[in-house]
């Protein structure tokens, strides 16, 4: 079975046009390399178009794509009035999108009690407003076809909580509540799936990235990202999924997918066990440690 399942997306995704959001840096990055090698012609779309023409670059030297293979469509999920025309440009280039990749988001590194509500507006507006407005614009033209796959790159924060990230886990997991309904309401198009992906931590770009407690301000914080799941193993199981039309794929290393199954299933150990990595993980993050690495070492 998991032979049939690993093999299935060299048969299903050759061909298709997918349309990877975030696709300038970390698992957008990599997976449209992946994608590039099995042969799927891609629309690539991120703020930094400098960015995205590295990529598109490097997907042509690894891939048997050609230059008209791959489109450039620069967006910010946050300037949703450009979302149609953006659909418009993947569409008139291609005549279709087989598959939408909602991968382009931000995290979180703050204390609620330290962070601005700005910045819950900020998260909210990108993470969950941004990725729903595309999802619209894209799901029209699936319903016309009847077919097609609405992919998002969520996260166990969708699906667990996590101290110093509570308006991201927020955001994943309005998505997780918006895509396991929007599904049953597409359900009379049965080759129309939605397919919700949910990461552990993976090696990217996602910490220097994070919001913290103030729109504007970086964090200085980044620490070693090495005990995290390669970026290229998150996404090989990403693609097995999304050719296996899995509805949700929890994509983790322990210990963290142990927590996800505690939280499913034994709720009352998991919130027991959370506020005890809680406390160590803010002790931390007060002392200026990065907090899962810090985490992560003393539990292994
Ligand atoms: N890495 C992890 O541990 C992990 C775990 C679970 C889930 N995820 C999810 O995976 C997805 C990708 O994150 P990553 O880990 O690959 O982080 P990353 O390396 O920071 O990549 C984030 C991507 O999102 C894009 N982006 C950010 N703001 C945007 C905006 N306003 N409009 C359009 N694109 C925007 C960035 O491109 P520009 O800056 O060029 O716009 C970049 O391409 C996110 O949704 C994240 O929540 C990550």
């Amino acid at each position: 079975i998991i032979m049939q399942y690993n093999s299935r997306q060299k048969k299903v995704l050759p061909g298709k046009v997918v349309w990877v959001t975030g696709a300038s840096s970390g698992i957008g990055e990599e997976l449209s390399y992946q994608l590039a090698k099995i042969g799927s012609p891609l629309a690539l779309s991120a703020r930094r178009e400098n960015e995205l023409e590295r990529v598109k670059k490097k997907c042509l030297e690894i891939s048997s794509l050609s230059d008209k293979d791959i489109l450039i469509v620069p967006l910010d999920l946050t300037n949703r009035s450009t979302h149609e025309s953006a659909t418009q440009s993947v569409l008139k280039h291609f005549g279709k999108i087989d598959i939408l990749v909602n991968n382009g988001g931000r995290s979180q590194r703050s204390l609620f009690v330290d962070t601005s509500i700005d910045v819950y507006n900020a998260i909210m507006e990108l993470n969950y407003l941004g990725t729903i407005s595309l999802t619209k614009h894209v799901l029209d033209h699936m319903i016309q076809r009847k077919k097609g796959k609405i992919v998002t790159m969520n996260s166990v924060m969708g699906i667990m909580g996590a101290p110093l990230a509570t308006g991201y886990c927020a955001s994943k997991h309005a998505l997780q509540g918006f895509f396991n309904s929007l599904r049953p309401e597409v359900a009379e198009y049965p080759e129309i799936s939605i397919i919700n992906l949910c990461p552990g931590p993976v090696q990217s770009q996602i910490i220097q990235n994070v919001f913290t407690e103030e729109v504007s301000k970086v964090n200085a914080n980044i620490g070693d990202q090495s005990h995290k799941m390669p970026t290229d193993r998150c996404v090989r199981l990403g693609l097995v999924s999304m050719a296996n039309d899995i509805k949700e794929a929890w994509i983790s290393d322990n210990p963290y997918l142990a927590v996800c199954y505690l939280w499913q299933y034994a709720p009352t150990w998991a919130w027991w066990l959370l506020n005890r990595i809680g406390k160590t993980r803010i002790k931390n993050f007060k002392s200026g440690v990065d907090a899962d690495v810090s985490y992560y070492k003393k539990s292994s």
